[in-house]
This record gives C-alpha cells, structure tokens and sequence, in this order.
C-alpha cells in the first residue's frame, strides 16, 4: 500500500525522502512523488514506475532544494497509476500539497462541490480532493490562513479512511499529519521531525517514536510534534524507542529479503513459542479474556485474509476437534458484510501480520459491536488491530519485509497451537500426559522447520523442472486442502504462474478436466488418516498424464510409489506438523520466481499491508 514520507529539519529533504521511500518499497507501488518547500514556494515532481526514476529525473533529489517536503510511493486505487495520478497533489492555487493513504469515499460528491466554486481537477484520484479542499478552506471561499484549521475543517468532511502528509507553500515552518483508519507514525530526532507510513523509513535517524491514534492530528516543527485530538484539544503522547536492530531491515547477505524471512523460521518460531511455556503448561498471559470466558465460549470465528486466513483454515480443523466447539473461518472481507451471528460465548481470533488490513480491522469493529470476544494474532506491536483488541499475542516474527508473508504466517499457526492448548487446559480437555506430549511437540518445532530448510536443493532442483509451466495444481484432503491454498497462493503470488488449489476429493467433480499430459499436481499427502484416498487421487492424475510432486511422511510408501517426485517429512507429532510442508513450498516458490526473473521482494500489482478494503 502507499508509502508516506515526511521531513523537516535542517538536512536537505529531497535525498533524504527519497531514501527514507526506499525503506517503504515493500508495501509496494506503481509510482512516487516529492513536494519540497523551498523558497520560491512548492516544488514537486512525480513519476510512474520505479522509485529509481524519480531518482534520476530530480538528480537524487538535488534539484529540489529545501529543508521540508514530503514523500509518496502509490499504489493506484482511483485512477491509473501515471505521473499526474502520483502524489504529492498540488491544490489549484499551488499553496498545499497532499500525500494520502487510504480512500476518500465520498470524492465525486465533494468534488462536484469544489468545481461548483472554481476548482479545477488535473488527476483521477480521490486524493487530489483533499488538497483542494484544505485550500478551500485555507485561501479559497473561506479565507483565513490557518493551516491547522483549514486542515481539520476539510477532514471533517472526509469519509473514508486517510493518512495524510500536508505541506504548504507558505509555511515552511511546519508540516501536518493526519490519519483515520490508516497508520501513520512520526519521528523524533534532534533539531528534526519525520512522519512515516511505518517504522524502517526511519530508523537511520531516530528510534524515537510516536504513533498517531485515530483521527489524532499532527503540527510538526524542526523543535517537536504537537499532537491533537479530534476535538482539537491537545494530546500528551509519549514517545517510544524502537529497539530494533537495523539490520531487521537489511538483506543481511540474501538476495532477497523473502528468502531471509524463510531461513529465520526456525528463530521466529521460537521467540513465539518459547515465552509462551511456563513450567510445563502453556501460559498466554491473556488479561481479558479469563479462565471464565474461555469456559463460557460456545463458538469460535477466525477472521482474516489472505494466508492469514489460511492459518486459520488450518488450525480451524485442530481448534475444533480440541475443544469440541464449532469453529468458522472467514474472511474478513466477507465476514463484514454477512450480519454474523455473534453474541458474548462467541470468540473471534482476528489473525493479521501487518495489524492495519482494513477488512479486518472492520470486521473486527463489527464483531465487537455485536457483543463477541476478541482476540487478535498480530505481527506488528501496537498497529490497529492489536489496539482495538481485547487480548492481543503478538507472533514475535520480527520485521516481515517480502510481500509474500513466511514466518509471519508460520508464527501465525505457532500461535494458533498455542491457543488451542491453552484453550483444552482451561476446559479440562488435556490430560496431563497428553499436554506433556503437545509442550514438547511445541519445543521440537523449530528444529523440525530447521530440517525442512535442508531440503533447499532439493526445491531448487524441482523449480528448475517447472519453471516454465503454465499452471499448476495443488491437491490435497482436510488440513493438507488448507495447507494446498496456502501453497498456491506462495507461488502465483511472486512467480505469476497461474496456480490453483484443490480438495483432492473434488476432482471428479469437474477440476480433473483440466489435468492435460505434463501437468503438474503437487499432492499434499502428510495427514495419515486419508492417504489412502490420496494415493487414490495421484493415480486418477496420472492416468490424465499429470506429473506429481507428493508431500509425505518419511516412513511412507505408499505415495512414493505413485508420484514422480516425493518431499518427505520426518517423523512429528499431529499437532505441529501442518508447519512442516509449507517450508518446502516456500522454497519451490521463491526459486520458481528466481528461475523466471520475477521480482521476488515487491510481486507487481501487491502491497504489503492493505489499508483500503
Ligand atoms: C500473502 C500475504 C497476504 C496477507 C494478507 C493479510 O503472502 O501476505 O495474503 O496474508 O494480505 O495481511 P495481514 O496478515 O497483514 O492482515
């Protein structure tokens, strides 16, 4: 999603926005712009594609002098992604310039108002409407010169959800921030001020920190940030300090951060898991939601999107059978709008590495509402979605930088383990012997992924056979089905080859018309009870002429005996081995899109976290 960027202080801006957008690129975009303050007023500049052709067409940024501006990458919502689509968006007066994250729903109709009083549109973006209207308010029909109040008057009129970066050509004292259903942080250096869509834009010059609250507003000078609520009454916010290691940020010796991110499950893993077991037992220091309402809780939704949504597929079959309540994934797309039937002995389990997707931030709001339990599984400390949770456990993954989520969403299912024993122990639905088992099952799995990893070549190997196919089907029956949506997804997602994912009994009902010979199938075989029918499956494929890549247990026989190519999975107990086929299919995808030249990090048309519905 859009990346925003702002700076004012004594450096020059222009070079170092440009910089600090880099560290952005991987929420991903189709174009960038910069708005200087400098002496003769605003300059801006704006280009299509590649933040690298920004980079040349203003010198690195030498040929914006000034020592405030602001900073855009777009990812194209309204209007097609083009240098007058780019923000910054300059008011028609050229007094105010906009960067915007978000969706202003009401566009047309306040667009319509604007051009009734003279204000003429160049772009096809509904942010443009936000730079016209503060200068409406600022210089236009309501002249009075404030920019703070111009600022509050026109967001007042704003539905939909914002972060905004505003500047203005008059005042090259101050910027101002804005956000609503849109994160948005601000930096706090020496004699220097920074606003940021997230945190690796500004880890080279602060680790001082302030997060913007809903409809929060923002005046930043080079000496500070002044903070207000939407009242516009001021607001005490104290300062956080990152602790990061800057090389969270950094390849760190990998081409590509995705494979990084796939070589530090086995770490991630651990740092979720292991804080987690006290003493034998499963301790998730949950604050609200008691022993109580784990007793009370008669039916569970998972909600979220994407393979967060797959994590929750997959656990859904564990959750269910541990602790013998109906349990429903959904996503939170869809979950929204379908007036579910929640009420006080629902608990929803809101999944979310980046904690911002809009969806799930509104279904979460819409499950609240309705009186459900909350509790969210979420990456980022202190995003959206945590906040507005009743009980949140963090996945200690650390930074997630690829788009293609990998440790997150193995820290995702870790977690759900977590909840599913922590869950049964409460409800009295372990025996001592049988928690005993699953807590040292919990304390193997790392290195049971750090195995999984040794299958590089492996996969490296099998990417070179099949690279340069054109679609490929994933099979497989109960949590291997949910496992498969995951599978697929890894591989269209970066490597743009079309991919989908089957329940292997649902061939026969239409799906195996599509199998032709040199297919490929990859046939998830690793849950015992059904291999059977698995083998079963393989056959009826390669009776078609497909060519498949099983996944199974090492003590198996049975699926190497049909498939032509077989990963196999060494010996884990039932409750953790859902992690294990994913690590290699993690690795097929990444080396496929290496093999077909994607680029692996910023997939085309993907964002990272995905601020607008
Ligand atoms: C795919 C991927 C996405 C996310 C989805 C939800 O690799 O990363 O499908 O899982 O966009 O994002 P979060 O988890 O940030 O809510």
């Amino acid at each position: 999603m859009c990346g925003i960027v702002g700076y004012i202080g004594n450096k020059q801006a222009a070079p170092l926005l440009l910089e600090a957008l880099e560290k952005l690129e991987y929420r991903g975009y189709d174009s960038a712009g910069l708005a200087i303050i400098g002496k003769e007023g605003l300059s801006v500049c704006k280009a299509k594609g590649r933040l690298r052709v920004l980079f040349e067409r203003t010198e690195g940024g030498a040929i914006m002098p000034g020592t405030a501006g602001i900073g855009h990458t777009r990812w194209a919502t309204h209007g097609e992604p083009s240098d007058v689509n780019s923000h910054p968006h300059l008011s028609h007066s050229g007094r105010v310039a906009v960067v915007h994250n978000g969706i202003i729903e009401n566009y047309a109709e306040l667009r319509e108002f604007l051009t009734e009083h003279g204000y003429e549109f160049r772009s096809d973006t509904d942010t443009e409407i936000v730079a016209q209207l503060v200068d409406y308010y600022y210089h236009g029909y309501y002249y009075h010169g404030d920019p703070v109040k111009a600022v509050r008057q026109a967001v007042a009129l704003l539905t939909g959800s914002y972060a905004l970066g505003i500047a203005f050509a008059e005042h090259p004292e101050m910027l101002i921030a804005v956000r609503k259903d849109s994160p948005l942080i601000l930096g706090l250096g020496e004699g220097e001020t920074f606003i940021a869509s997230d945190i690796p834009a500004l880890l080279k010059h602060t680790r001082e920190i302030v997060r913007l609250d809903e409809r929060e507003l923002a005046v930043l000078t080079r000496s500070g940030v002044s903070v207000y609520d939407r009242f516009g009454d001021p607001v005490e916010k104290t300062p956080e300090h990152i602790a990061w290691d800057v090389d969270a940020a950094e390849k760190g010796g990998y081409a590509h951060f995705m494979l990084k991110e796939i070589m530090e499950q086995p770490a991630a893993i651990r740092n979720t898991i292991s804080p987690r077991i006290k003493e034998g037992r499963i301790d998730l220091g949950l604050a609200h939601i008691t022993e109580d309402v784990i007793r009370s809780i008669n039916k569970i939704y998972i909600v979220a999107c994407g393979s967060a949504s797959y994590v929750g597929m997959t656990s859904q079959y564990m959750l269910s059978k541990m602790l013998n309540v109906p349990v429903s994934v959904e996503l939170a797309s869809e979950f929204r709008y379908s007036d579910p039937v929640v009420d006080e002995n629902t608990l929803v389990i809101v999944i979310s590495q980046s904690g911002e997707t809009l969806d799930t931030l509104f279904a979460l709001r819409e499950a609240k509402r309705r009186g459900a339990h909350i509790l969210s599984v979420v990456n980022v400390v202190g995003s959206a979605i945590a906040n507005e949770s009743e009980d949140v456990l963090y996945t200690w993954a650390g930074l997630e930088i690829a788009v293609a989520t990998t440790k997150a969403y193995s820290t995702q299912l870790a977690v759900m383990y977590l909840i599913a024993l922590h869950f049964a122990q409460v409800r009295g639905m372990l025996t001592d012997e049988a928690l005993h088992e699953a807590v040292s099952a919990l304390e193997g799995l790392p290195a049971l992924v750090e195995h999984m990893l040794g299958k590089r070549e492996q996969m490296q190997y099998l990417a070179s056979l099949f690279f340069n196919l054109r679609d490929i089907f994933f099979i497989g029956r109960n949590i291997d089905y949910a496992l498969c949506l995951e599978g697929s997804l890894k591989l269209k997602e970066i490597s743009y080859i079309h991919s989908e994912a089957y329940a292997a009994g649902e061939l026969k009902h239409g799906t195996i018309s599509l199998i032709e010979p040199g297919t490929l199938v990859i046939a998830l075989c690793t849950h015992a009870p059904l291999r059977e029918k698995m083998v079963s499956n393989i056959r009826e494929v390669k009776a078609r002429g497909a060519v498949v890549i099983a996944i199974t247990d090492e003590n198996d026989a049975s699926v190497p005996a049909v498939a032509d190519h077989v990963i196999t999975l060494p010996a884990s107990a039932p409750l953790v081995l859902p992690s294990l086929p994913l690590i290699p299919l993690q690795l097929f995808a990444y080396y496929v899109a290496l093999l077909k030249g994607c680029d692996i990090d910023k997939p085309r048309n993907l964002a990272k976290s995905v601020t607008v519905e």
